[in-house]
């Protein structure tokens, strides 16, 4: 089984995602990166294909170059990995789409909600497989949650708490990771909503298998002359009725990257914690609690089979993304892949922005999300 060939847009000098992308692409040995258009600067995109030892004619200096050049060679790309800023993903993915190419993007899926509708039904005319890195999804302890959840450890869900806090934010946003965030041109419509409310949101419902109905947002740009939000409260209510509170911030001082859940239902609970990733918490009604490591014998299929190392040798976030990885490939091969986050996911993420921006803004109160 020959492996797949990857191409990436964007993951230049000095990114943040991109690397993270290429090494846990290649983890598993499905995958390799063989091109890309790593920058909008050809020079840097040249760079880049240096630093990641690719073929330098194969660093392409635009994607409509590499898009060309790669549908006409025999051993061209098997799809893009699309991690540039936000504004740059419908464009990148439009435009592989439309030269027959797969798409694994990084989340959000757009920067606005039209585009992703516009995208979605791109998804949808292509028929080619589409993946979206809402990272937390790869987890095997998430996936274990969910699993148990599906099973009805906890019973009947009736309460979620979902906690995003960061603080690189808090003050002057500097640096190349932070000035595209603040900017509404290149993030979107969501400042923090969209950059980590957003993973919230899609590991709330991956988890619960419930959708939110009804939120009711209140979103501050707390940070002086800053134009997007960076501060998010957000009430849900679920499609059965469970409640549920989702916080999101990159003004909390002293946070790193603090995601945490915690799930109750009539019969128990459970917590898992981003930053300690390899255990997972469950409690039951009559006081009883069980931690299940990754790597343990109590894990079901979906987390073991994620799982590389035995129990007490951590695994995380690259592993987590290759994860991911592992699923796209399996569906670039025709296999099925049920828990990788596609296009409805995306879009899904998008309508979750898109609501709580305008609700909060028009300080609406309770509205519904629909899509
Ligand atoms: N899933 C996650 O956990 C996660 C984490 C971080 C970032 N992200 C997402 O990944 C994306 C990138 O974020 P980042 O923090 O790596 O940003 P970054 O600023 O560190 O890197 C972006 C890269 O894209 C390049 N780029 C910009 N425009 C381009 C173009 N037109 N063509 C090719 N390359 C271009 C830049 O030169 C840079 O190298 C964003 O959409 C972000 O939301 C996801």
């Amino acid at each position: 089984m020959r492996r797949l060939r990857m191409g990436m847009i964007g993951g230049g000098p000095g990114a943040f995602i991109g690397p993270v992308h290429r090494i846990a692409a290649e983890l598993d040995r499905e995958i390799e990166l063989v091109a890309g258009v790593f920058s909008s600067d050809a020079g840097r995109s040249r760079a880049a294909g240096e630093a990641y030892r690719i073929d330098p004619d194969r660093a392409y200096p635009s994607l409509d170059a590499m898009l060309a050049a790669e549908t006409a060679r025999g051993d061209g790309i098997d799809f893009v990995s699309v991690v540039s800023p936000n504004h740059n993903h419908l464009p990148s993915a439009r435009a592989a789409l439309a030269a027959g190419i797969a798409v694994m993007t990084d989340k959000p899926l757009t920067a606005t909600l039209a585009e992703a509708h516009e995208l979605s039904g791109l998804v949808a005319a292509a028929g080619l497989p589409f993946g979206v890195t809402y990272t937390y999804s790869g987890y095997p302890l998430v996936r274990e949650a969910r699993a148990r959840v599906a099973a009805g450890a906890l019973g009947s869900v009736r309460k979620v708490v979902v906690e995003y806090p960061q603080g690189w934010l808090a003050g002057a946003a500097e640096g190349k990771q932070a000035e595209w965030r603040v900017d509404p041109a290149r993030a979107g419509l969501g400042g923090c909503i969209g950059d980590i409310g957003v993973h919230a949101f899609q590991l709330a419902e991956f988890i619960t298998g419930l959708r939110v109905e009804r939120l009711f947002a209140d979103l501050g740009a707390v940070v002086p002359g800053r134009l997007l939000d960076d501060d998010c409260t957000v009430l849900l209510r679920f499609d059965n009725g469970a409640r549920g509170v989702l916080l999101a911030s990159q003004i909390e001082v002293g946070e790193l990257n603090g995601l945490r859940i915690r799930v109750y239902g009539d019969q128990g609970g459970l917590v898992w914690k981003q930053e300690v990733p390899n255990s997972l918490t469950l409690h039951t009604l009559d006081g009883r609690t069980e931690v299940v490591h990754a790597g343990g014998p109590q894990l079901g299929f979906d987390a073991a089979s994620r799982t590389r190392t035995p129990t007490g040798h951590p695994e995380g976030y690259l592993e987590a993304f290759a994860n991911l990885y592992r699923d796209f490939a399996a569906l670039l091969r025709g296999e099925a892949a049920p828990l990788l986050p596609g296009i409805a996911d995306g879009l899904r993420g998008m309508a979750f922005i898109a609501t709580a921006v305008e609700a909060s803004r028009a300080e609406a109160g309770w509205v519904s999300l629909s899509v």
